[in-house]
């Protein structure tokens, strides 16, 4: 989730310099942030054109430098920014795909950059993935020669693996290591998954840039989007320089930045523990956040902390200001007591002065965002169930398919399934057979990463829209209270490349206008803004400003469930719906009927129990576990 940030500087803050070894700045979204390096980048360019000389470009790829590359293209559409005089070294690529590969990084380049611009094809590098094994010393030694031919890098653009790869410099990278074939991580392979439709078929190695390579170049940008990359953006900025995070190399360096948005920066400790860095507003949600985080640094009960703990903690200014801790104490544990219901909907015909949602209306209409389709299962399955017992007028929106998360296997499991009954006595069956022939082929022609033809995506569709329909029987949702939205931007795209538009936002207003609902549960503030979860939470705000203050708006509220990687931080839990062992088991069924749960899904149950936990050291009630929301106040438009 995003944390609440006093005041967004994108300069560096000097107060934090005792913590960040590298200049750290901090943009409100990607979107800022893109638009200022590419500011910078175009200055560069054209600066060397009137000098009649090359601006050499160090590019990456990922869903990072997207919006990077969108708005490049954008200068040279609308604002006549010529790339003639620019040469580019990409940093990394794939062992064994081809150029044309889906996946190749010479692929995602040309259609994420190349092809709109009129940088020339000569002056484009991108190491070659496609080369057999012995040649790859001989290739990556000419890359090197051909970098330092060009002039050396003037400036390279960074992303950051989760694992603190910069390029593909796994950990154990030296710091002068050069253009190199290396051995992708597990984690690596893991977060690439997607894209390969399964880590069997990510391939093993790659070629990279070096370290050494890297921080030869002039001057250096490092972006990193989204709450899943905070870990190791804060290991990489205010951790020790060490060959297991190879970024953290870049604090060596004599003009590398880090440009980070509110989410990526969320570890950082001016961002979470802002009073070990300076003066601090003591805002109700940095009071909260203060004494949870002392509590449990000290493992001690938050109605048993004492002066002390507050003044040899660094929080004596916050005592001074609102203890003694005694009062502290029993603000905060007060307020994490007022969390916890089992009503998400609100409770009815109670005083409601104390508890997370009103009572009124009862029932709500309430609308479930979810992503794709077992999102909203894995985070609240249970808390669904509680909604639809307390009789409430429950829709689950599943704003995509989810058909890009369904493997291949599973069309020709079900076609073969089709042929045998097609072709075996009993029904006579030609069109189905000749059907099932149809999607076979289309597996076959695509190959393993190819585009999904349309008669593939449908199918794959269905398969999740089945487990869907089980899993949400198993959370009693009945099936006619699932609204399948099958967003555009879904049905066009791939992962890591999606190109939302207002026809998105278009469905989501008019859906939202046909309900017009109490309650909305949703996900994705503060992912990485390319994922899916990130752009559907977008499209939703949009849909939301577009309406404006209609009625309904301004007394809906709002409430964020934890996103795929990040449960909530016990300081950003305003409503904790706990479980009984039997509601987990139940939760435990539904979703194990989807058979497309990845590893880090899979682990919400650990998740729920861990919150649970949380609030036991706390000094609260124990529970088996916790569901846990984040209150999501909307702009007056
Ligand atoms: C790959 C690339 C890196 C990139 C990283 C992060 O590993 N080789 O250059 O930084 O992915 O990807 P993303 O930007 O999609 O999070």
């Amino acid at each position: 989730m995003t944390p609440s940030i006093p005041s967004i500087s994108s300069e560096p803050d000097p107060l934090a310099a005792a913590y960040e070894k590298v200049p750290t700045h901090l943009f409100l979204d990607s979107l800022s942030a893109a638009r200022a390096l590419a500011a910078e980048v175009r200055e560069l360019i054209e600066s060397r054109a009137k000098e009649g000389r090359n601006a050499v470009l160090g590019l990456a790829t990922g869903s990072t430098p997207v919006p990077f590359y969108r708005e490049l293209i954008r200068l040279h559409r609308d604002e006549g920014l010529s790339f003639a005089n620019v040469i580019s070294f990409n940093l990394d690529e794939y062992c064994g795909l081809e150029v044309d590969h889906p996946e190749s990084y010479a692929r995602f380049m040309r259609e994420q950059l190349f092809d709109h611009i009129d940088l020339p094809k000569q002056n484009i590098h991108i190491p070659n993935g496609a080369i057999s094994g012995d040649l790859i010393f001989a290739h990556s030694r000419d890359y090197e020669e051909q970098i330092k031919a060009a002039g050396g890098i003037d400036i390279q653009i960074l992303g950051i693996g989760r694992t603190g790869h910069i390029g593909f410099n796994e950990p154990g990278s030296s710091r002068d290591s050069v253009t190199r074939r290396i051995t992708l991580d597990r984690v690596t392979r893991q977060d690439a998954a997607a894209d390969f439709r399964g880590e069997e078929n990510v391939p093993r190695f790659a070629i990279t840039m070096g370290v050494g390579t890297i921080l030869n170049a002039r001057k250096i940008v490092l972006m990193a989007w989204g709450e899943n990359k905070a870990e190791v953006v804060q290991k990489a900025v205010e951790g020790g320089i060490t060959d297991a995070i190879s970024a953290s190399f870049l604090q060596a360096h004599q003009d590398a930045r880090f440009y980070v948005d509110a989410s990526a920066a969320r570890e950082l400790t001016r961002i979470k523990l802002p009073w070990l860095v300076g003066p601090v507003n003591w805002t109700p949600n940095e009071v909260r956040r203060a004494v949870c985080w002392l509590s449990t640094l000290l493992k001690c009960p938050v109605l048993k902390l004492t002066d002390e703990h507050y003044n040899e903690h660094g929080l004596s200014d916050l005592l001074s200001e609102q203890g003694p801790a005694y009062q502290l104490n029993i603000l905060i544990f007060n307020g994490m007591q007022h969390t916890i219901t089992g009503w998400p909907g609100g409770k009815p015909h109670v005083d409601d002065t104390d508890r997370p949602e009103r009572a009124k209306p009862h029932p709500k209409r309430v609308l479930i965002f979810s992503p794709e389709p077992q999102d909203a299962i894995v985070a609240m399955g249970a808390s669904i169930e509680r909604l639809i017992e307390h009789g409430h007028e429950v829709t689950l929106v599943e704003m995509t398919s989810g058909s890009l998360r369904v493997a291949d296997s599973e069309i020709a499991k079900f076609c073969n399934i089709l042929l045998e009954l097609a072709t075996g006595p009993g029904p006579h069956w030609e069109k189905q057979a000749d059907y099932a022939h149809d999607a076979l082929e289309a597996l076959e022609t695509k190959g393993p990463f190819g585009e999904d033809t349309p008669i593939l995506r449908q199918l794959k569709a269905l398969v999740l829209r089945g487990e869907l329909r089980d899993a949400s029987a198993a959370c009693k949702a009945a099936h006619d209270r699932v609204k399948m939205l099958d967003l555009p931007f879904y049905e066009r795209g791939r992962y890591r490349r999606f190109n939302p538009t207002s026809e998105d936002v278009g469905v989501v207003t008019t859906l939202l206008r046909e309900h017009q609902p109490h309650q909305i549960f949703f996900t994705g503030e503060g992912a990485d803004p390319s994922s899916v979860s990130g752009i559907c939470s977008n499209i939703l705000k949009s849909a939301l400003k577009g309406i404006g203050e209609e009625a309904w708006v301004s007394a809906c509220s709002f409430w964020l469930y934890q996103s795929k990687r990040e449960p909530l931080a016990l300081d950003e839990i305003d409503m904790a719906v706990p479980l009984s062992p039997m509601q987990l088991a139940r939760k435990s069924h539904a979703l194990a009927r989807f058979g497309t749960l990845s590893s880090t899904e899979a682990g919400v149950l650990e998740e729920n129990r861990q919150s649970a936990c949380h609030y036991d050291q706390l000094g609260l009630a124990e529970y088996e576990a916790i569901e846990a929301f984040q209150r999501w106040r909307r702009t007056p438009v």
